[in-house]
């Protein structure tokens, strides 16, 4: 699917992802995958529905869902290159990757982030009403990611 506003477009065609910008920016640029090996973001989209944000040809934004397209959704690796943020991009896009179709009928999207609390909160996210309900194991540095 496409969905366009101005010269922006945003698809879920996994296709059309310039995976090699997806990955230099996961490695380098953010604060969540520093170092992450390529072979682990190419197999995270090859599994995940993934949204490319393009101004024209050219990749500009990512979104992924690790999703069963049924039941639960992760979201995940949202990034908006410099030079187009502030121009509610990642609104729209985040917006557009919770619209999409295959989500129908899924019953809770998790996500995680250190300070864009406020974006999220503009898309219906809150804080875990019930912490005690979740646990979960987090591995911050694996060998791999440090190579
Ligand atoms: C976060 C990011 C995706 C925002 O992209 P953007 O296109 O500039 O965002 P938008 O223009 O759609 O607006 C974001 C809205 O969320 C708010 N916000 C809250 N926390 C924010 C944060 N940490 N960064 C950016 N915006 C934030 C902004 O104030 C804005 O609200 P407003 O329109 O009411 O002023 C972008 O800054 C980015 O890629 N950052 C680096 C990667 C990252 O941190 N990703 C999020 C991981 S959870």
């Amino acid at each position: 699917m496409e969905w366009t506003a101005e010269h922006y477009l945003i698809s879920d065609d996994p296709h059309r992802l310039d995976r090699d910008l997806v990955h230099r920016f996961l490695r380098d640029d953010s604060y969540w995958s520093q170092g992450v090996p390529r072979d682990v973001v190419d197999k995270s989209i090859d599994h995940s529905l993934c949204f490319g944000l393009y101004d024209g040809a050219e990749q500009v934004g990512f979104a992924r869902l690790v999703t069963d397209r049924s039941t639960f959704a992760f979201l995940a690796d949202v990034f908006v290159l410099p030079s187009h943020r502030g121009r509610g991009l990642a609104k729209w896009l985040c917006s557009t990757v919770l619209a999409h179709p295959d989500l129908v009928g899924v019953r809770r999207i998790l996500l995680g982030t250190d300070d864009a609390h406020g974006l999220y909160e503009q898309l219906g996210f809150a804080p875990l009403a019930q912490t005690e309900r979740f646990m979960d194991i987090f591995r911050p540095a694996p060998e791999i990611y440090r190579r």
